[in-house]
């Protein structure tokens, strides 16, 4: 820098203009990426040069240096400090995802996660070592499966997509043992569900006939029969639904689906709004994956490492994949074959996200049967509390009835605004909000989810609806600023997202010199 003259900017990519020299907004830290701001020459730390030895990569060995950029240590700390102030977390603020659950995560769940005993065991130790890890897997099946009233469960799942494919794969496995594979090939979505549904479907060769949803946001029994036939193999059907909406008629449905033939998969990602209310194995359903990252409040990990068990009815329970469960001689046993076994096989190496298990362990443990009752009855509240607070601003696709546990709102109240769901979400960012989820389901049109969750206490929604009110107001007044280029106040402006996502730049590129 040249101290005589005015000196230059650091260069960033900072989109929004430059209120101050160096692009922090206070202590809002603007940071590079750290390939702009490492150097080749610099590191961290002092390795000793390796003493003499032989190569024996045969003339395989790289030949010019690896370009990674090196930091000091405090350079290091600082990239990685500053990055993570650029993260929206739960421990920061309400998080309103609808369908995405993301409820706190009790400080007791980390302590347990971290003991040594669960947090450093391996899973390739010999089975002796690890007969209290088995254990805690076992309890918390057991604890699963009191919940839901089933039969069995399979802990293995990485995710709630992979317990559907899980479920999905105990299904096919079953119409095949009954000699209906080849016949039985189409799974019944309704119109409102999770993409993963279809997907799940799909992905392991079946068609899927899409159900509609009635008037009321739920599917009703006719429109089940009418998709019925002998080709179906399942239904996937999700309660409560992702429009917040309990699936009223969902034992008729499971009655007229086992009445042709077919299996009754439920999609329980939406558990969190009826644990301790509502047994799925009373309601007829024969498989169902949990979310423990969500209604037992493990973390979300940027696409895991989640968990999704998966129960099963007694229909299914024979075609659960192994490993299964043994005790014998006072030892836990893993069993991999046994004879007239009707398992699909193993879906995934070892045993689950041992992590995951003691956390929604101790979650389960410390709330204890009434809380976890009392945790669904909050998480409801909560949202037909927003619901509420702002049905007279904001318009509700089906109505003015309660909901589950999220608030859903569409996109006609702003029609005569000439805002949209988008510009709505993004001026929630300039007041320190992560926006609910827009745009899904797909069956509304600039659909609005808000889920709460029953962590929030009544001063922090109270906050979050003033919040909302006076956003709605200010769009319905015709403040359009407020929104036209929101978010105003983020380290980044309005990105454009289809431009993101269609062509993604996942590399950096060093500039040319000069
Ligand atoms: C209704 C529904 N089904 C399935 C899933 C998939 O779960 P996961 O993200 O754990 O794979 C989700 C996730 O949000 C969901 O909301």
């Amino acid at each position: 820098m040249n101290v005589q003259g005015r000196p230059t900017q650091p260069e960033t990519t900072v989109a929004a203009p430059r209120a101050t020299f160096t692009g922090n907004r206070g202590l809002d830290l603007e940071e590079a990426l750290i390939f702009e701001t490492g150097r080749l020459d610099a590191t961290g730390v002092d390795i000793d040069e390796p003493a003499p030895f032989a190569s024996r990569l045969g003339g395989h060995e790289r030949q010019s240096a690896i370009g990674l950029p090196g930091l000091s240590e405090p350079e290091a700390v600082r990239h990685y400090v500053r990055l993570s102030r650029n993260n929206y977390s739960i421990d920061a603020g309400l998080y309103p995802l609808g369908s995405c659950t993301m409820k706190h995560n009790p400080r007791l769940n980390e302590k347990m996660a971290r003991l040594p005993g669960f947090a450093d065991l391996h899973p390739l130790q010999p089975l002796s070592t690890v007969q209290g890890a088995l254990d805690l897997i076992e309890e918390l099946a057991r604890r699963l499966l009191t919940m839901t009233a089933m039969s069995a469960v399979a802990m293995t799942p990485k995710a709630g997509a992979h317990g559907e494919l899980c479920g999905m794969m105990a299904i096919k496995a079953a119409i095949a043992a009954r000699g209906e594979g080849a016949q039985r090939r189409v799974v019944l979505v309704p119109d409102s569900a999770h993409g993963t549904n279809p997907a799940t479907a799909a992905l392991i060769g079946f068609s899927v006939r899409a159900v509609p949803a009635g008037d009321d946001g739920i599917v009703s029994v006719e429109a089940v029969k009418n998709a019925l036939g002998p080709d179906v193999a399942a239904i996937m059907l999700t309660n409560p639904n992702t429009c917040g909406l309990f699936e009223r008629h969902i034992a008729e449905i499971a009655e007229a689906v086992h009445a042709a033939g077919a299996y009754f998969y439920c999609d329980g990602a939406n558990f969190n709004a009826i644990v301790g209310k509502a047994r799925p194995g009373d309601l007829g359903v024969d498989a169902m994956h949990i979310n423990l990252h969500k209604t037992f409040s493990t973390p979300h990990g940027g696409g895991g490492p989640g968990a999704g068990p998966v129960v099963l009815s007694d229909r299914l329970a024979p075609f659960a994949p192994v490993p299964l469960f043994t005790l014998k001689d006072g030892m836990r046993r893993l069993v991999e074959h046994s004879a007239g076994s009707q398992s699909f096989g193993r879906l995934s190496a070892f045993h689950g996200q041992m992590g995951m298990f003691v956390r929604a362990l101790a979650f389960i443990g410390s709330y204890g049967a009434d809380g976890l009752k009392q945790s669904s009855e909050d998480a409801v509240l909560s949202a037909n509390y927003i619901r509420v607070c702002l049905g007279d601003l904001m318009s509700a696709p089906f109505g003015d009835r309660p909901c589950m546990h999220e608030a859903l709102f569409d996109d006609s109240w702003l029609k005569p605004t000439g805002l949209t769901t988008l510009d709505f979400a993004k001026a929630m960012i300039d007041e320190g909000y992560h926006p609910m989820t827009v745009y899904f389901p797909l069956v509304v049109h600039g659909a609005m989810l808000i889920e709460p969750t029953e962590t929030e206490s009544k001063a922090s929604l109270d906050l979050f609806v003033m919040t909302l009110r006076d956003l709605a107001l200010a769009a319905l007044e015709g403040n359009r600023d407020r929104f036209a280029a929101a978010p105003r106040l983020a380290p980044r402006r309005r990105l454009d997202e289809t431009r993101a996502a269609r062509q993604p730049i996942l590399r950096w590129t060093k500039p040319a010199a000069g």
